[in-house]
């Protein structure tokens, strides 16, 4: 990971020497701060900014060298709109966007309300985050280019205009861990399957006991005594074994009826005997994007020590094709004891998930379980990866999920579940067929899961396109996005913590 920036904390006061950021709204609005700024230079502000029509619309900004006889170097003034609509992904996007327009100086950023309003922690903490999140670079293979990277983000200094800025920095040091959750979802999507496999991301899930989680690994003997067929099924290709992690984090009342997040983690997706295409393979050791959210949002919970029960669950498998791999036409018993025919051994997500699904319905009895999965290729076509599309059996927990993901900017957006969906996938040879084709394919996976959670209020999203390769934007500059740790914290902040 590229060296993120050092950020320290200071009192509110003009910066009097070196590189300064400050911000203008709207009719070129500006703070207390910068308006001070503008001042001691002899307006240099409002006279370049008249000059080159800087009014202070978003995603403007101008550069300007400070006079000779001042110890400023350069001030940049970014423009930022119309800071009264902003929700908190916009000072994230904000903290993003102005780590983007800085170079490899150490810049002075003087974090204020063009309007002289306060900002609240919370959107201070937000903008901090953004920083953090658009540093994030997955470098650790480049061997030639890494000492360059190592100097690019320079130790700047936020000045932060807040009464107490020793507060905010402790507040600081417990929401970090928030962004270190999200960076932590990329470095496992990021990471290539030789190097990640079943067994190490198992590790990885161990290693969240250092910030007192409870985790237990379950192997294949155990997997096969619970009668988790259809998970087996997936990972019988693979000379990797396959894994079940169980990921507890009890920050609330004891006994309390914990919230399940249940991830896929297919390490590697080729598709197994129904063998994908060699195009774009690559992206397959992303497979495990549900399981990396997951992982991240379990850090993120701990880390800010949460006031809640939470259990996550990652599914562990590689869906590879051997001698010994499952066939299209097998059938298979889950753990439910319903039976499963393998149409295409590529749509395997889904029968992973079916056993952890079902595991967690009878043996975690949470009060709500939420998957994440890169499950269909159909979501990507959808939504391009600007939204992650979910489904619920429950409208109450549906509108919580979408409204953290308004605030949070993991957007999120429910379609239908339905009996006409769920026949489907009904076939003369078993109980249920993993495959019904392209059409509704996203919805019909969906239907595949709910045959699994019975009636513990449920949602399932389908992260594919979201978790990898979607658009670049202020916050996420590279391949894996984290997509579903901010989303998370969002929600159970919102809606389950005391
Ligand atoms: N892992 C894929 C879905 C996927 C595709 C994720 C592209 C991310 C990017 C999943 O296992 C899969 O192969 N799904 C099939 C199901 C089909 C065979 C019913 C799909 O969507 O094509
Ligand atoms: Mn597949
Ligand atoms: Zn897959």
């Amino acid at each position: 990971m590229a060296k993120l920036p050092v950020i320290s904390f200071v009192s509110p006061d003009l910066p009097t020497d070196g590189r300064v950021i400050v911000f203008a709204g709207k009719g070129l609005a500006l703070g207390p701060l910068a308006s001070k700024l503008d001042n001691i230079t002899g307006n240099l502000i409002s006279k370049v900014a008249e000059l080159e029509k800087f009014t202070g619309e978003k995603k403007s900004s101008i550069s300007i060298l400070a006079p000779a006889n001042s110890e400023l170097s350069q001030i940049v003034v970014l423009g930022i709109g119309d800071v009264g609509e902003y929700a908190a992904d916009d000072w994230a996007r904000l903290g993003g966007a102005t780590l983007g327009c800085l170079d490899k100086n150490a810049f002075t950023i003087v974090l204020e309300k063009p309007d002289g309003q306060q900002i609240a922690d919370s959107d201070q903490i937000d903008f901090l985050s953004g920083i953090n999140l658009r540093a994030y670079d997955f470098d650790k293979y480049k061997t030639k280019e890494k000492d360059k990277k190592q100097e690019e983000n320079a130790d700047h200094t936020i000045i932060i205009s807040a009464a107490d800025p020793g507060k905010l920095q402790k507040l600081w040091a417990v929401e970090i861990g928030v962004s270190a959750g999200v960076m932590l979802a990329r470095d496992l999507v990021n990471e290539p399957a030789n190097i990640l496999g079943t067994l190490e991301f198992a590790d990885k899930a161990k290693e969240l006991e250092s910030l007192g989680c409870e985790v237990d690994i379950i192997g294949e003997a155990k997997l096969a005594e619970l009668g988790m067929g259809a998970l087996l099924g997936v990972g019988q290709g693979s000379s990797r074994p396959s894994f079940v992690a169980v990921i507890k984090w009890n920050g609330g009342k004891q006994g309390e009826q914990p919230l399940a997040f249940v991830g896929k983690g297919v390490v590697f997706d080729t598709g197994g005997i129904s063998i994908k295409p060699a195009g774009g393979m690559e992206d397959m050791k992303g497979d495990m994007g549900g399981a990396a959210a997951v992982c991240g949002l379990m850090h993120a919970l701990a880390a800010r020590k949460a006031n809640v029960n939470i259990v996550g669950l990652l599914g562990l498998v590689e869906n590879q094709p051997d001698g010994n791999a499952q066939r299209p036409g097998d059938i298979v018993t889950s753990m439910s004891g319903q039976t499963i025919e393998v149409i295409n051994t590529d749509a395997e997500g889904r029968l992973v998930l079916a056993d952890v699904l079902w595991y967690t319905q009878k043996h975690i009895k949470p009060s709500a379980i939420i998957d994440l999965a890169t499950l269909t290729g159909a979501m990507v076509v959808a939504f391009a990866g600007e939204y992650a599309g979910y489904f619920s059996n429950d409208d109450e927990l549906a509108r919580q999920l979408f409204s953290a993901g308004e605030k949070s900017g993991d957007k999120v957006w429910r379609l239908p579940l339905g009996k006409a969906y769920d026949k489907m996938i009904d076939t003369p040879n078993a109980d249920m067929k993993n495959s019904a084709g392209r059409w509704g394919g996203a919805i019909t996976a969906a239907q595949f899961l709910q045959r699994f959670v019975n009636d513990t209020p449920w949602i399932h999203i389908d992260i594919a396109g979201a978790a990898m390769g979607s658009p670049k934007n202020e916050i996420c500059q590279g391949w894996a996005s984290g997509f579903g740790v901010r989303l998370l914290d969002r929600f159970v902040r919102d809606n389950f913590e005391a």
